[in-house]
């Protein structure tokens, strides 16, 4: 047993997991030179949910992040993750995007790609291996950990062993929920080491505590590389800290040999860097410890418990925690990581809210159902995929190979606003947001540069520095919140305290807002008013918080308009909640005569969004 190596994860999942992945490229510069100086394994510093975030909401291109630190850590590989055909993004993409993406990624600097698919569906991961492997990256084949009576450690080791021989470099055991113990982290590396003859890596998160001794165990069982993170940026639901690690096992055959006191000038850099803008602590709440009771992670209850918040129902968030074992269950239990964790958690909290299970059941459930993300680790079960899609068969093959080509077809979509293929690929990936930070490139509208979280008051409010709003004007206010990142406002106009949250959750995504008055209880806003409605007429309401779309994609025509004659189970709308394309649809026969929402905007719990005239 050599020395233990150790990834520093600190520019990616420690600001995805606690500062809901608000760092900038300018916040990481003046410390990426020492970071590289380390002598760490790698720098985990793109993938995830970086890419998004960066067109999102931080007015950065995240092609040219990768490029910027690639010149500046000059020593040490950087590593993304990538959530296999799904590569940074929430659904599956056709190869053609799977091989430019990953081809553009290790050109602009990527070293070493981790590769995990949610069901550990290994036909979901050959393309991507295939490509990362041409493009001379090193392969990183993932295992992902989780608790369920399919998930044995005969599961892990016949995932791991099948990855090995499809060529991957190295393994990873990712256990994104914090659920494995110390003895286990033993056992299942011991078997690995045993069996394998690639390195083997630990990832996992901190949450209930049980990290830090699974990587001592692991280490005991040879384990080569572990993930941590520097300590502003550790514990709570990001990585263990890399000091603790160092010290725990400074001494011993499994020595790191990394110098503590460059760990704590970094470290009082990004402790700084975390006042300034205003980011807690990692820290692990009672809730976030239940993770031990029923697999859910603190993240996604978080997540869960601001949905319901906006949803008016935060009471119900224990009903929605005894839900999700058994919507898991039903669907045969997917891991709960990206993607599956919003499909399974999304259903439990319609369940719920609903009050009739699979009463709504939004386009990512029914695909998911269809097997389009891949294969169950066991089958749905049979009523509830006959209750989800009828008598559609799920299709049995591997799920790209439904998808055609969609690079070309975007370059001409996209035409001159791209500059390069990064673009292009980039707006394949988030064809909204990329358009809308392309556009704002061009114009000159791009703010980019530091997110800060404090609330601002003043009868102008100064959002992060960047634009003068009228505090009047809500909708202006909302959209400054959507493009800077803030997650509230405290204001202050003619006497009267105002404060605007968004909802959001460690991914950074939102599209939910609540305003409160001080002289009134609750006021929510709500773009345009409601009409008066008469007998004939039918209001279709918003059963959720979320984003109207009319339409099924930008491009496409809405489905429907004033006049359409709609017949009962046609499609009205998409509510957009929870990341997931919720589809709404009509109850009754009849036709539109009002579209009460616009296109793109927020809309709120029972908001009415349709007058159907019934026939
Ligand atoms: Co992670």
């Amino acid at each position: 047993m050599g020395q233990l190596k150790i990834t520093d994860t600190t520019l990616r999942d420690g600001h995805q997991s606690l500062w809901a992945t608000r760092m900038a490229t300018a916040d990481m510069l003046p410390i990426i030179e020492k970071i590289d100086s380390v002598g760490y394994h790698s720098l985990e510093v793109w993938g995830g949910a970086t890419f998004d975030v960066c067109m999102r909401f931080l007015d950065e291109d995240p092609w040219e992040r990768l490029r910027t630190l690639k010149r500046y850590a000059r020593k040490t590989p950087l590593q993304m993750l990538l959530r296999a055909q799904s590569l940074v993004g929430y659904q599956l993409y056709p190869d053609d995007v799977v091989r430019a993406f990953i081809a553009r990624a290790v050109a602009n600097g990527i070293d070493i790609i981790r590769i995990f698919d949610a069901l550990n569906d290994l036909r979901n991961m050959e393309v991507p291996i295939e490509a990362a492997k041409k493009e001379g990256a090193h392969v990183q084949g993932t295992v992902v950990y989780t608790i369920s009576p399919v998930h044995t450690t005969e599961h892990y080791l016949q995932t791991a062993l099948e990855l090995e021989s499809m060529g991957v470099d190295s393994i990873c055991i990712k256990d994104m929920a914090g659920l494995l113990a110390p003895f286990e982290a033993y056992e299942l590396v011991k078997l690995f080491k045993e069996k394998l003859r690639i390195p083997v890596q630990l990832h996992s998160h901190y949450i209930g505590g049980l990290a830090v001794g699974a990587y001592l165990e692991a280490a005991r069982a040879g384990v080569d590389v572990v993930d941590t993170a520097s300590v502003p940026l550790a514990f709570g639901a990001s990585q263990p800290p890399v000091e603790t690690v160092v010290r725990a096992l400074a001494g011993t055959p499994y020595d790191t040999g990394l110098d503590l006191n460059l760990l704590f000038e970094i470290a009082r850099y990004f402790d700084d860097l975390r006042r300034e803008l205003g980011y807690e602590r990692g820290v692990t709440r009672i809730t976030d410890m239940w993770v031990f009771q029923h697999q859910v992670p603190g993240g996604m209850i978080s997540n869960l418990v601001s949905q319901l918040k906006e949803q008016k129902a935060a009471g119900r968030i224990n009903e929605v925690l005894a839900e999700i074992p058994r919507v898991r269950a039903d669907l045969g239990y997917p891991p709960l990581v990206t993607p599956t964790s919003q499909i399974v958690g999304t259903q439990a909290v319609l369940n719920v809210l609903t009050g009739q299970r699979y009463k709504i059941v939004p386009g990512e459930v029914k695909n998911y159902v269809r097997g389009l993300y891949g294969r169950p680790p066991v089958p749905v079960r049979e009523e509830i995929r006959r209750m989800i899609i009828g008598d559609e068969e799920p299709i049995q093959g591997r799920p790209a190979d439904v998808l055609p080509p969609r690079l070309e077809e975007a370059r001409q979509e996209i035409g001159e606003l791209a500059r390069n293929e990064e673009d292009v690929i980039s707006y394949v990936l988030f064809p909204q947001v990329a358009r809308k930070f392309f556009e704002d490139r061009r114009d000159g509208r791009l703010r980019p540069g530091r997110r800060t979280v404090k609330s601002q008051t003043g009868e102008k409010a100064e959002t992060g520095g960047i634009k003068k709003v009228d505090l009047k004007d809500i909708t202006q206010l909302i959209k400054v919140l959507e493009e800077t990142g803030i997650t509230e406002l405290n204001l202050e106009s003619e006497g009267v305290k105002i404060v605007i949250r968004r909802g959001s959750d460690r991914e950074g995504y939102t599209g939910m807002f609540s305003a409160s008055r001080a002289d009134k209880a609750e006021e929510v806003c709500t773009p345009g008013d409601t009409p008066q409605a008469d007998q004939d007429i039918i209001e279709v309401r918003a059963p959720m918080v979320g984003t109207f779309y009319r339409a099924p994609a930008p491009d496409a025509p809405p489905f429907v308009e004033v006049g359409t004659r709609v017949k009962p189970g046609q499609t009205l709308c998409i509510i957009e909640a929870m990341k997931l394309m919720n589809e709404l649809a009509a109850e009754t026969a009849g036709q539109v005569v009002a579209i009460l929402a616009e296109n793109g905007q927020p809309v709120e719990y029972g908001q009415v969004l349709f007058q159907i005239k019934k026939e």
